[in-house]
């Protein structure tokens, strides 16, 4: 599999482990905590592939409606997100809307593993893929700076 794509699912992998974490705990201190770690992880990623990865494929024809599906998936997620980092932890509340962001989370996740890499490599050459790569990894980089 190509070097990009490897490396985005490392960061899914790491993602559904927190979000795995965070709908096993009721303690809302631990909540607290294992959601900050999630928000960092998520959010550089997120965005990163909104500016860098999906623009591209939004261009091409044979990867624009896969993409479009993930531009409201993350759309979606954001919304969520927000909601919970507003949310006291403690409530049930709070774990009946994490349950659902997991499914939400998993879901776009396996849409982008089994169909928007597959467009991307139809879609996009190794060159332009090892290009988008790096730009991914530099703006994610910034992100996550930025958060703190
Ligand atoms: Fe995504």
């Amino acid at each position: 599999m190509n070097e990009f794509f490897q490396m985005l699912k490392k960061d899914h992998v790491e993602q559904k482990g927190i979000i795995g974490q965070l709908t096993e705990t009721k303690e809302a201190k631990k909540r607290e905590e294992l959601f900050k770690k999630l928000r960092e992880e998520l959010v550089p990623h997120m965005k990163a592939e909104e500016s860098i990865f999906y623009p591209p494929l939004l261009a091409k024809k044979e990867a624009r409606e896969d993409a479009m599906e993930g531009v409201e998936e993350h759309h979606v997620s954001d919304l969520v997100l927000k909601e919970l980092e507003t949310m006291p932890k403690g409530e049930d509340q709070w774990g009946a809307k994490m349950a659902v962001f997991k499914e939400l989370v998993e879901h776009h996740i396996k849409d982008e593993e089994s169909k928007v890499f597959k467009s991307a490599a139809k879609a996009l050459n190794p060159d332009e893929l090892q290009t988008i790569m790096k730009k991914f990894d530099q703006e994610k980089q910034k992100i996550k700076k930025s958060l703190h």
